[in-house]
């Protein structure tokens, strides 16, 4: 796939050329370890996974460490949540199947959607994308991507694509990660084709529970943690809704790794499925 041919300058849409410069405005953007880095702004340091400018004694250091860290989340998780990820995996891989064409992955993070997705439907085109383009580095890596995979450091805010680019949207609980839902849902509504979809593997709370209140006072994200709530604001962005359920639930146990749900509290396992009729 030639992602370069759907990129485009997230700040005046000007096309890129072959160095990575706006052809309208004159921003330059750059392209290293295989990723395309076209943010909107620099965001500082709150958004960094680490150092860029890693040497290659670095980059080795992030792969093993991602591995231990990913062992380690694993043993956090109790039977009922495992079992309850599984069902939720079950119903996103039957949709995951029906897709074809281009694929933004939406917040890729270290790609544990990413790399089921490339399992589940080998032949999708997908393009891993992340805010932080240096986690992207690490995933590339990692997940050992072929070459149906391209990668975009971008902001789901002001995605660095262009209208009706994409077949499908596609995320593991990107939303949670965000702040501005709204303009994110009407940038996922962009880039996507005619009848395309966006279907959400989420994370979602007990509206009342004691994780979901100290969420709203904390940090005004109730909207995305409850299911109800974040379909209808796609409803409003003018998708169709195909499906909007939580296919099971358990009882969080205590995680040092997740701020979110606290020990106790039931974390939902939703799929939210829309389309841009
Ligand atoms: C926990 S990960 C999501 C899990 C991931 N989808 C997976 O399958 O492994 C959340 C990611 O959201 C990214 N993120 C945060 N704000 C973002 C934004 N405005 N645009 C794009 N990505 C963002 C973070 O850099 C982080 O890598
Ligand atoms: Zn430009």
């Amino acid at each position: 796939m030639e992602i370069k041919d759907l990129i485009i300058c997230p700040r005046c849409k000007g096309e890129l050329d072959d160095n990575c410069r706006c052809t309208k405005c004159g921003k330059q953007y750059e392209s290293r370890f295989g990723i395309y880095n076209v943010l909107y702004e620099d965001l500082g340091e709150e958004y960094k996974f680490s150092d860029w400018f890693f040497d290659e004694k670095d980059f080795q250091r992030n792969v093993e460490e991602y591995s231990a860290l990913r062992a380690e989340y694993q043993r956090c998780l109790s039977r009922e949540c495992i079992d309850a990820e599984k069902k939720q995996d079950r119903v996103i891989r039957s949709l995951v199947e029906k897709c074809s064409g281009t694929v933004l992955d939406l917040a890729t993070g270290r790609g544990m959607f990413l790399k089921k997705i490339m399992e589940w439907n080998p032949a999708l085109k997908v393009i891993g994308s992340d805010i932080d383009c240096r986690i992207l580095a690490v995933t590339k890596v990692v997940r050992e991507c072929g070459a149906n995979v391209a990668f975009l450091g971008t902001d789901g805010r002001h995605i660095a694509l262009k209208d009706g680019s994409v077949d499908h949207v596609v995320s593991f609980v990107g939303l949670a990660n965000m702040p501005e839902t709204e303009r994110v849902i009407s940038e996922i509504h962009r880039v996507l084709k005619k009848n395309g979809s966006f279907i959400y593997k989420g994370a979602f709370l007990d509206p009342g529970s004691r994780s979901y209140n100290d969420l709203k006072t904390r940090y005004n994200l109730a909207h995305v943690m409850d299911i109800d709530l974040l379909t209808s604001m796609f409803e409003e962005d003018g998708f169709a809704v195909e499906r909007s359920e939580i296919v099971a639930r358990g009882v969080w146990a205590e995680n040092p790794y997740d701020m979110y749900p606290f020990a106790g509290d039931y974390n939902n396992y939703g799929v939210i499925e829309v389309r841009n009729d």
